[in-house]
């Protein structure tokens, strides 16, 4: 019964109120709606859990791309990091992600670009974070070629990001709805075939694990978590 009020509610709101809403007024839903519905999405329980498989594997000078929110700030082991630097183009995202770093003992630095533009030296980070991020990001291949150029030669990418599934009836979902979803959720591509992108641009995995998050839409909900290092600058 809660598993169909929830899709009942969750297919409500996706499908209907915040495309009305949008349609109303863009720049009202996307100052005053989308960051709030970002933040309490990036937050839920099966997300935060995937967060926890991976981010305390980060070490010494990170680099967070889309770092929204700030949601993994609690999950970084000060002890391993020696600064994090949290880029994301969303003013409305930064200001939570900076209140949210106050409670955290982090050497922390945040900067509002494009993850596909970075102003960062080449080969001068340890570990390139990536969550719930290039699902939105507009150029991924050129985000992944920019992470490759910022990682030292022993970095690591971290990620645990949502895309493409393997089953036919969910991507047919996510290819249908990928006319109008972007449009609501911030850019968020359902359909990206992470591992593809990731390969495509030059990683191999270390480590590369998938599931379907439970109490989350199919749809929404195709997880794809790991590690991956750079074949060759
Ligand atoms: C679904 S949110 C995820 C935020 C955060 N990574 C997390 O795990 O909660 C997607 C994020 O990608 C960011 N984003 C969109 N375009 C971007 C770009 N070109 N470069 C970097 N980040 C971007 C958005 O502003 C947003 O913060």
């Amino acid at each position: 019964m809660k598993k169909y009020i929830y899709l009942f509610i969750s297919n409500l709101l996706l499908f209907i109120v915040f495309p009305v809403i949008r349609l109303v007024s863009k720049s009202f839903y996307e100052k005053n709606i989308l960051p709030y519905v970002l933040n309490l999405s990036c937050n839920s329980k099966p997300v935060d859990y995937q967060r926890k498989k991976v981010i305390p594997d980060a070490i010494g000078k990170v680099l967070e791309i889309g770092i929204g929110p700030g949601s993994n700030l609690k999950h970084y082991n000060n002890t391993k990091v020696t600064s994090i630097l949290g880029i994301d183009p969303s003013k409305e995202l930064n200001q939570i992600a900076k209140k949210r770093a106050e409670k955290y003992n982090l050497n922390i630095e945040f900067l509002i670009e494009s993850a596909s533009n970075l102003s960062v030296d080449n080969s001068s980070i340890d570990t390139v974070v990536s969550t719930y991020a290039l699902c939105s990001i507009p150029e991924p291949e050129k985000t992944l070629q920019e992470i490759k150029r910022v990682l030292k030669n022993d970095g690591i990418f971290i990620f645990s990001e949502h895309g493409l599934s393997p089953d036919k009836s969910v991507s047919f979902v996510q290819n249908t709805t990928d006319s109008f979803y972007p449009k609501i959720a911030g850019g968020c591509h359902t359909n990206r075939n992470i591992e593809k992108l990731i390969i495509d641009n030059g990683f191999e995995f270390i480590e590369l694990n998938n599931i379907y998050l439970p109490g989350t839409q199919k749809f929404l909900g195709y997880n794809y978590w790991g590690k991956a290092k750079v074949v060759s600058k």
